[in-house]
């Protein structure tokens, strides 16, 4: 198996998806890949639903070499359980494990899972410490600023992280007492960057290229995680690795039919029927934001039950459209609430 670390990727691409539940799946990976995502990485997994062998746990884990590289998120709270999760990560050929400290859901952080690892820093160093042990492949974590305001804590994580021999770390620029509300905090996330001695990854709230480029630059980070972003916007990759750099030769598509029918094909040969219309609904939907006439459009494409009834008013909707994504969304909430 040909191993890619994903800290060497982001020197010609320092673009990366990220981890989105329900969202970035094989079909969805494979397709960001194909336009321009650098580095990918699974929606969070049960470390618990890996130690009972769960079908569906596993499912999440399915990927293919075109996604290299490609990461598995881990979640859970017992060291010696996301320890040899992560064994099983690696023996499934996942090029690193990723852990989620930033999980706000209070299901998963009543148990001390996700962001309820950031107020427990002797817990956190177990953790790493346990899971380096347990694999030979890298390990990054994914993490929110902090508790809440007053207990932001990304400084002293970094510190931890750099110690144990950790990758780097990705940091959504909000505490988890914020939720989705309000605003990443890139000049916190551009402090941390600059005290820490460990590659540090900024996310949050970048919806056009443009804001993708400008952050990476601003914070000085080793690379950005684009979320939302690519839900409203598939092109964002494409379109910022060409303002980072002239010479990038891959022009993103523009025409949306054709960008939907070709996530269309990827969607048909990873997910099931049920699976796939939800999918063929929640990116029509998506791509709509900003466009006038979205409401209506959605309110339609929700009612139909059969893909071919989807493509058809995909069609007819975007079809008329002259202009391609609109890049102006940001004043719209947009997915107020996930797992990171
Ligand atoms: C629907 C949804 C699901 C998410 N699932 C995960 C997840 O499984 N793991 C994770 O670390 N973050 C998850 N996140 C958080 C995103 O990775 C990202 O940190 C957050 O959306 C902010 O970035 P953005 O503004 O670019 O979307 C999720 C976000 C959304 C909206």
């Amino acid at each position: 198996m040909a191993f890619l670390n994903p800290l060497d990727s982001l020197k010609s691409n320092p673009f990366v998806l990220a981890p989105m539940a329900g969202i970035t799946d094989h079909a969805f990976r494979s397709f960001m890949k194909k336009n321009g995502a650098s580095v990918v990485v699974t929606e969070l997994v049960s470390a618990s639903g890996i130690k009972h062998l769960s079908k569906k746990t596993f499912d999440l884990m399915s990927f293919d070499s075109s996604q290299r590289p490609l990461g598995i998120q881990l979640f859970g709270e017992s060291p010696e359980e996301i320890a040899e999760a992560a064994k099983v990560v690696q023996d499934r050929g996942a090029d690193f494990v990723d852990l989620n400290f930033g999980c706000p859901v209070p299901k998963v952080v009543k148990k001390g899972a996700g962001s309820a690892v950031l107020k427990d820093l002797v817990q956190l160093q177990k953790i790493l410490s346990k899971t380096r042990k347990a694999v030979q492949i890298p390990v990054t974590i994914k993490i929110r600023t902090g508790w809440d305001q007053n207990s932001r804590n990304a400084d002293e994580v970094c510190k931890v992280a750099a110690d144990e021999g950790i990758l780097w770390v990705a940091i959504h620029g909000r505490t988890r007492a914020q939720g989705y509300e309000g605003f990443s905090d890139w000049d916190y996330i551009r402090q941390v960057k600059l005290g820490a001695k460990i590659p540090v990854l900024g996310n949050g709230d970048i919806h056009t290229a443009e804001q993708a480029l400008q952050r990476l630059k601003s914070s000085g980070c080793d690379g950005v995680l684009i979320g939302r972003g690519c839900l409203k916007n598939p092109m964002i990759f494409l379109q910022a690795l060409r303002l980072l750099n002239p010479d990038f030769q891959d022009r993103p598509q523009t025409d949306i039919v054709k960008i939907y029918l070709d996530l269309f094909e990827f969607l048909k040969l990873h997910c099931e029927d049920r699976v796939l219309t939800l999918q063929l609904k929640k990116f029509a939907a998506w791509f709509a934001t900003g466009h006038p006439g979205a409401a209506l459009f959605r309110k339609t494409i929700f009612q139909k039950n059969q893909a071919a009834e989807i493509l058809q008013s995909v069609s007819e909707f975007f079809g008329s459209i002259p202009e391609t994504f609109r890049a102006d969304t940001a004043s719209e909430n947009f997915l107020m609430g996930g797992h990171g």
